[in-house]
């Protein structure tokens, strides 16, 4: 029970890794705050947490607007009086090759993952200040932040510049006694509808030979959001099979 009588607002908790956080955190003893902008998954989440005798609500907000995400803080608040976890998953991991992407593209990714990510850890940090009892920021990053990838200049770009996020506010916040990490997931199962294609390719490149779970990513998570997670800040975390540290597989 890591974190009994601790608010944490989760973005992207309507689905995938950022739904696997908030089950994790609450089944801990966390108060959730289900951010997302899609309210059907969103109130699913909410639904499941709460069968599952958790206190959670939702707050229907894109993370990539300030007003909403100043008024999803001010809600978790308004419920349960303070703020001591940010984790951050909202994300959209849309690819399009180099030479055709579209500004269309680019803005639409950068705005989801990177502004979405200041947004969020600016609002949740100066609440945080204000109560000056310290908290915790994560991040999911990406094992797409971390090297280059087909397709991916956007959406790498944007996961590398939540790792240097990362970086930049751990420094800034240390003093308030806020942590800020990151967890940087390898190719995990969220959508297999549309993740087949990939997973040929990407398995062969993974030391562990398979997909993670969202409860696996959810797990490095959950130690970066605990106290447990005491003289690290500012790092980026990868889950991701082996997948960053494997050169030659085979020879
Ligand atoms: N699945 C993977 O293989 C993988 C690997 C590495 C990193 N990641 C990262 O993990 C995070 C979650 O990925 P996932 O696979 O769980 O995705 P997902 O699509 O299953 O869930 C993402 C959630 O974010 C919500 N969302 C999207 N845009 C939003 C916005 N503007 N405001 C608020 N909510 C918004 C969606 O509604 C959805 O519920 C993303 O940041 C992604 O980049 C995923």
């Amino acid at each position: 029970m890591r974190f009994e009588n601790k608010v944490a607002l989760i973005t992207g908790a309507g689905h995938g890794i950022g739904q696997a956080i908030a089950t994790k955190l609450a089944s801990e003893g966390a108060k959730i705050l289900v951010v997302d902008i899609n309210p059907d998954q969103a109130s699913a989440a909410v639904s499941a947490l709460r069968d599952a005798g958790a206190t959670a609500e939702a707050c229907i907000t894109d993370v990539s607007k300030r007003a909403d995400v100043e008024a999803a803080v001010a809600k978790a608040v308004e419920l349960w009086g303070k703020l001591d976890i940010l984790a951050c998953s909202a994300g959209l991991m849309d690819r399009e090759p180099f030479l055709e992407m579209t500004d269309e593209l680019w803005h639409r990714v950068i705005d989801t993952n990177l502004y979405g990510g200041f947004l969020c850890g600016q609002a949740a940090a100066k609440q945080m200040v204000k109560q000056g009892s310290g908290g915790r920021i994560v991040y999911v990053a990406s094992n797409s932040g971390i090297f280059g990838g087909r397709g991916r200049a956007a959406y790498g770009a944007s996961k590398a510049g939540i790792i240097n996020l990362t970086q930049s506010m751990a420094i800034e916040l240390a003093e308030h006694n806020i942590y800020v990490n990151a967890v940087a997931p390898g190719p995990t199962l969220t959508r297999p509808e549309v993740q087949g294609e990939l997973m040929g390719s990407a398995q062969t490149r993974m030391p562990l030979g398979r997909f993670g779970t969202p409860a696996e990513i959810a797990g490095v998570a959950a130690f970066l959001a605990s106290d447990e997670c005491s003289f690290t800040t500012g790092h980026t975390y990868a889950a991701d099979g082996g997948f960053t540290v494997a050169g030659l597989m085979e020879g």
